[in-house]
């Protein structure tokens, strides 16, 4: 379908599996065995109510947010995702001019399909940009990494954490498996997330985080918080930032979703997301659920697998995606009574029904 009879992130996932190759769409849709919590990250957004506030005059409404003293046009980022190449041949570098043209920043991941000197610049000069590393287990490796990215001074670096070993992704399996027994010799495509966490270090500790911040001076947040107590740690190792994740529920199966998560901090440890920035993402679909977790103490929310769908019609598309997202926002902001998102708080959403739960 065209581009413009497209109103929702919804209809990009509906139509994805159309417009990937069958691998391409079983690599990108695929979580981890069951995909129970991949599913839950978007069900539990639709378990959180607001309490709409009226007649407090929303005129007009911005989804504006800072980041690190700049302005952006709304907390939108795009969660990092290896080989965006799979969704269309421009890639991260129509990932990185659809997000700048919008007014957003944008993550960099390790396992980009194109250089990352290319991706910056495609990005206006000077435009920030977030990096996601995965530490190699070989040591001199990441240091080169880390050399090559510091050169091109990232906001910050984001560290993914939350998958140590690989998962088990059984429909990706599945599909080698009969790709095996029908012994057709189909395109190679480099699933290069799987060959990159094969050399990911899995002793991976806190100290490497100290290590990481030190070595670099750049800002450092941990991407794959999945609990309070890990928030704190962060908060306590000097982090920057934390950034929700549970790998779109393609490390943990059963891992809990993610704004159980940020919920649970917003519990246990609420003073901490005054000192540190809050990424999260996994089920974002809905202007509204971003709204939500900006509600509970997130600064800007990723979204993963809708944008790489959206990336299928090139720039265009997740432009398109942005704009949907943002418009979506905007008015659920006025409907729930605030006209920008500094005025957002807890107490704009009730999370009593999830006792239930
Ligand atoms: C990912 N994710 C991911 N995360 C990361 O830190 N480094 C990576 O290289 C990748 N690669 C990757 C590839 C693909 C195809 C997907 C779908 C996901 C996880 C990603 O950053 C994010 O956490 C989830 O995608 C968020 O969930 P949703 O929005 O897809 O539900």
């Amino acid at each position: 379908p065209a581009l413009d009879s497209i109103i929702s992130i919804y209809e990009f996932e509906q139509i994805a599996p159309k417009r990937l190759r069958p691998k391409s769409w079983a690599y990108i849709a695929g979580a981890t065995e069951d995909g129970l919590t991949n599913a839950a990250n978007a069900e539990w957004y639709r378990r959180i109510w607001f309490r709409p506030r009226v007649l407090t005059g929303v005129g007009k409404a911005n989804t504006t947010t800072t980041i690190y003293g700049r302005r952006w046009s709304s907390p939108i980022l795009n969660s990092p995702t290896s080989s965006a190449m799979l969704a269309h041949a421009d890639g991260e570098l129509a990932l990185a001019r659809a997000f700048s043209a919008c007014g957003n920043p944008i993550i960099i991941p390790t396992m980009s399909s194109y250089p990352l000197q290319d991706i910056v610049a495609a990005l206006p000069e000077g435009h920030p940009f977030f990096f996601q590393l995965y530490v190699h287990s070989d040591r001199a490796e990441m240091e080169k990494l880390l050399d090559e990215v510091c050169a091109l001074k990232p906001q910050a670096i984001l560290v993914t954490v939350d998958l140590p070993v690989m998962s088990k992704r059984e429909t990706y399996a599945k599909y080698e498996a009969q790709e095996r027994q029908s012994k057709k010799k189909l395109a190679n495509i480099p699933m290069s997330e799987k060959a990159t966490v094969s050399a990911v270090d899995p002793t991976l500790n806190w100290d490497d985080i100290k290590y990481i911040q030190k070595r670099t001076g750049v800002p450092v947040f941990v991407k794959g918080i999945q609990t309070a107590a890990d928030a704190r740690l962060a908060y306590e190792y000097g982090c920057a930032g934390i950034y929700i994740s549970n790998h779109g529920g393609r490390a943990l199966d059963t891992a809990p979703p993610s704004i159980l998560v940020l919920l649970d901090i917003q519990a246990n440890c609420p003073e901490i997301l005054d000192h540190m920035q809050v990424f999260i993402d996994g089920g974002i679909r809905r202007g509204s659920d971003i709204l939500k977790a900006i509600c509970l103490g997130a600064s800007a929310v990723c979204v993963g697998r809708p944008i790489l769908y959206s990336l299928t019609y090139g720039e265009a598309g997740v432009k398109h995606a942005i704009k949907i997202l943002e418009a979506e926002l905007d008015s659920a902001m006025q409907l729930v009574g605030i006209t920008s998102l500094d005025q957002a708080h807890p107490g704009l959403v009730t999370t009593s029904a999830l006792d239930r739960y």
